[in-house]
């Protein structure tokens, strides 16, 4: 009896569930009383977590007040700042405030509200760095910026300027911190207001402001929320509270804010290209990254391969601390991400040599390299120790007892057999390398994936970039498992006796 009541109230739950999803699927089309809003919250003052982890920031008091004023809640979502139009084409959240500029280009793919901040860009660099004030200045230097930035637009119109380009606006000051570029362009508000509150030391901004931009709420192309969004805007710009807003993050009075960013308010509505010609277009940039990835994946695995033999080597030592030592470098690059040693090894090393007076900084193919190598050491080493000892007791006994001496074992006995059952392992390692190249991206790499982010953050067209990006990776991988397959065959003695018999 229980137990039937028990199945009643189960298909019952599922069947509120099933009406639940369903009329909050049909919701989507209303207006809704809560919307989920993106944000990207490591871009103080606009929108940053306060200590106790909570949101907060101007953009997020306005866009609060906002919804106050219009009646509608808000539930934030974190998004990265180039995930945010994405999301948005894809209805995944019904708006943003992430200090978002209106362009033309932005303009295509999602609707802004009215304009709600004024702003612009301005160039930071390291105290007391002579020679550069304008754009004109920056021609050949190096410049790090944040990726699907109008900070990121305007460097690359710089003739000769290296770009960097990272996933947040405080990854690429701590570069410029770090002494690793010239240069970054940022939105000033957000720069100074590092420096201000002294989260930033030893960096400058200089000249005058670069643009002027205004930031607005980016909802979904023609979405059914905008008349809200903008009678709230209106509603607070006049009654006050914006002003407020502005006075308690800024310290000053508010500037005049247009109606509409673009003077001549004509948008100009051209078709989106088609998927194959984005592809196409895309193709060659994304064809110079894969030659990145190759070259990152072949140095890591050589260097892998050589680093791992030896600590799988050292971890089968009579010597203890020898063994230990080696035992104790697999657990640590087996056992920590390797996301977590790449930023470690590029931004944490050099801080700690700058700090005991060392000027130490990584060139980042170095780096990359460092890290993708010192990983994949941690698991050859494990490799090669399998290899080894799967290889049966007898045959060292057996290479003893021809007179042979540890070194000649190994080098003529064991690692040509242990070799072979090594290569399936061995297969996996590299496929996975291959595939974790792409992690280096973080640190401004523009190996495969990084190049389809930068493409995708120009023309927002993520499906057809990604889907290119993983199918170049997935040539790379099945070409990379039959060569090794081929490899394998070929070291087969079943497979040769076979021959010789015959
Ligand atoms: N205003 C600049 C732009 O729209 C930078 C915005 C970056 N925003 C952020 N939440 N990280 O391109």
């Amino acid at each position: 009896m229980i137990q039937l009541r028990g199945t009643r109230f189960l298909r019952s739950l599922l069947l509120s569930l099933l009406c639940v999803l369903l009329v909050g699927g049909i919701g989507k089309a209303q207006e809704k009383s809560v919307l989920t809003v993106a944000v990207e919250p490591v871009f103080a003052p606009f929108e940053f977590r306060a200590p106790s982890g909570e949101i907060q920031g101007f953009d997020v008091d306005l866009i609060r007040a906002v919804g106050q004023a219009a009646g509608f809640g808000v539930e934030f979502r974190n998004i990265t700042f180039d995930g945010i139009i994405p999301s948005l084409q894809a209805g995944t959240v019904d708006a943003a405030v992430a200090a978002m500029t209106i362009t033309e280009a932005r303009s295509q793919a999602v609707s802004f509200s009215r304009p709600y901040f004024r702003a612009g860009l301005a160039i930071a660099v390291r105290s007391g760095t002579q020679g550069i004030k304008t754009l004109d200045d920056l021609k050949g230097k190096s410049i790090a910026v944040h990726i699907g930035t109008t900070g990121a637009t305007t460097a690359k119109g710089i003739p000769g300027a290296k770009i960097r380009t990272f996933d947040a606006a405080v990854l690429a000051l701590q570069e410029l911190r770090n002494g690793n570029v010239d240069a970054v362009i940022e939105d000033s508000p957000v720069t100074l207001y590092a420096i201000k509150t002294g989260s930033l030391k030893g960096i400058e901004v200089v000249g005058n402001l670069l643009t002027e931009e205004f930031y607005g709420i980016p909802l979904p192309l023609n979405s059914a929320n905008l008349p809200r969004v903008n009678q709230g805007l209106t509603t607070i710009l006049q009654n006050g509270t914006y002003a407020q807003i502005y006075q308690k993050w800024f310290a000053a009075q508010p500037p005049q804010l247009p109606d509409s960013a673009f003077a001549n308010a004509q948008k100009t509505q051209t078709t989106p290209a088609g998927s194959l010609s984005v592809i196409l277009n895309a193709l060659p940039t994304l064809l110079k990254g894969t030659l990145i990835t190759l070259q990152l994946a072949v140095v890591s695995v050589f260097l892998g391969l050589i680093g791992g033999s030896l600590i799988g080597v050292a971890r089968l030592s009579a010597i203890k601390p020898v063994q230990w030592a080696a035992r104790a470098y697999i657990d640590f690059f087996r056992g920590t991400p390797l996301l977590v040693q790449i930023f470690m090894i590029y931004f944490g090393l050099p801080p700690l040599f700058q700090a005991i007076g060392l000027s130490f900084t990584f060139d980042r193919f170095i780096a990359a390299i460092v890290a993708l190598s010192c990983n994949s050491a941690a698991y050859v080493a494990e490799i090669v120790r399998g290899g080894i000892q799967s290889i049966e007791t007898g045959q060292f006994e057996a290479a003893q007892s021809l007179g042979l001496n540890p070194v000649q074992t190994l080098r003529y006995v064991i690692l040509p057999q242990a070799f072979r059952r090594m290569l399936p392992p061995l297969g996996n390692q590299f496929i996975t390398l291959l595939k974790d190249t792409s992690l280096v991206a973080v640190i401004g790499f523009e190996e495969l994936f990084r190049q389809g982010q930068l493409i995708q953050a120009e023309n927002y067209r993520p499906f057809e970039l990604y889907a290119t990006v993983s199918l170049i990776y997935l040539a790379l991988t099945l070409l990379s498992s039959q060569g090794f397959g081929f490899l394998e065959r070929k070291m087969n003695p079943a497979r040769r006796d076979k021959a010789k018999k015959v």
